[in-house]
Formats: C-alpha cells, structure tokens, sequence
C-alpha cells in the first residue's frame, strides 16, 4: 500500500514538472512591434508641424531640434509612452478643444487648418518625438 502511494506521488510529482515545463516553454505571446513610421511620412509631418505657414507647433510647443519655440502647451516629447494609443494623439491634434474646452489650441482638423492627410502625417511625426 505504502508502495502505491509513492507510486502515485511519484507520478504526481512528474506530471506537474511536465506540466509546468509544458507552459513555460510555450511562445510568449507578446504583441507585434509597431510598424516602423513610413520615413518619408514623419519627414512631411515634421514639415507641416514645424512650417510656420502650417502647423506651427512651434509657436507653442519645444520639438526637439525645433527653433525658437513656444512654451503656452507642454514640450511634445516621451510622445509614445504619453499616448500609446494613436488614436488620442490624432484626436487631441484634430481637436484640442473636444477634451479641453478652454484650450488654447487650434482645432486643426474641426477649423480645417490642416487637412486629414496632413493630420495623418503630422501624427506620424509626433509619435516619433
Ligand atoms: C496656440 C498654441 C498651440 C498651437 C499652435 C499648438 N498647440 Fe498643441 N497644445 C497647446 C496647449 C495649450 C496644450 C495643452 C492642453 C490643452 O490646453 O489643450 C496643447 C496640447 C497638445 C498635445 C497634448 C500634449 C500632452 O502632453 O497632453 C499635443 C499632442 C499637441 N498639443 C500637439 C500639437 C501639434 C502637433 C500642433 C501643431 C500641428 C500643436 N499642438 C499646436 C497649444 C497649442
């Protein structure tokens, strides 16, 4: 009897660590990396954001190497972690004023300062900062 139950122990004992090492050898999952930002997009959205004729960003925002910049919103940096979802950072830039109704930023997509493919770029752009 007292053989029976270390046999089954024993065989307790195996199954679990086959168990255990079943899961920890399964793939972690982990979400696909971002797609990398089209070059060519960031650099026409860096255009638009830090043109004084369109975007202007500066006129209110520090952009990294960007010149002689304003300090009315927050400096545009640790863009990624502060919106990882894309979709916020595009609405907030389409229309600052839907989350703040006071806000001192142009509605750029609600005015039609900038179109929506210019938005798209300028998005592109600032998420890379
Ligand atoms: C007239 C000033 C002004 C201009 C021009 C401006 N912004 Fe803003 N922006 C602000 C202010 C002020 C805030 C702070 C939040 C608010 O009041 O809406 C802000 C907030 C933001 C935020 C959110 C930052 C955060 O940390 O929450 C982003 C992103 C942003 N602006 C992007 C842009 C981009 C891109 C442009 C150019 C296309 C731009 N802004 C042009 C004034 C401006």
């Amino acid at each position: 009897m007292r053989k029976m139950v270390r046999l089954v122990s024993t065989l307790v004992v195996i199954t679990s660590a086959a168990w255990l090492t079943a899961c920890s050898n399964k793939p972690v999952t982990k979400e696909a990396p971002a797609a990398k930002a089209d070059p060519a997009v960031v650099a026409a959205g860096k255009a638009i954001a830090t043109g004084r004729s369109k975007g202007n960003c500066l006129a209110c925002h520090m952009i990294e190497d960007g010149e002689s910049p304003g300090n009315i919103g927050p400096p545009l940096l640790a863009m990624q972690a502060r919106f990882p979802d894309k979709a916020k950072l595009r609405a907030q830039i389409w229309d600052a004023t839907a989350v703040n109704s006071e806000s001192a930023m142009v509605p750029f997509g609600r005015l039609k300062v900038l179109t929506d493919d210019e938005i798209d770029k300028v998005v592109e752009y600032i998420w890379t900062l």
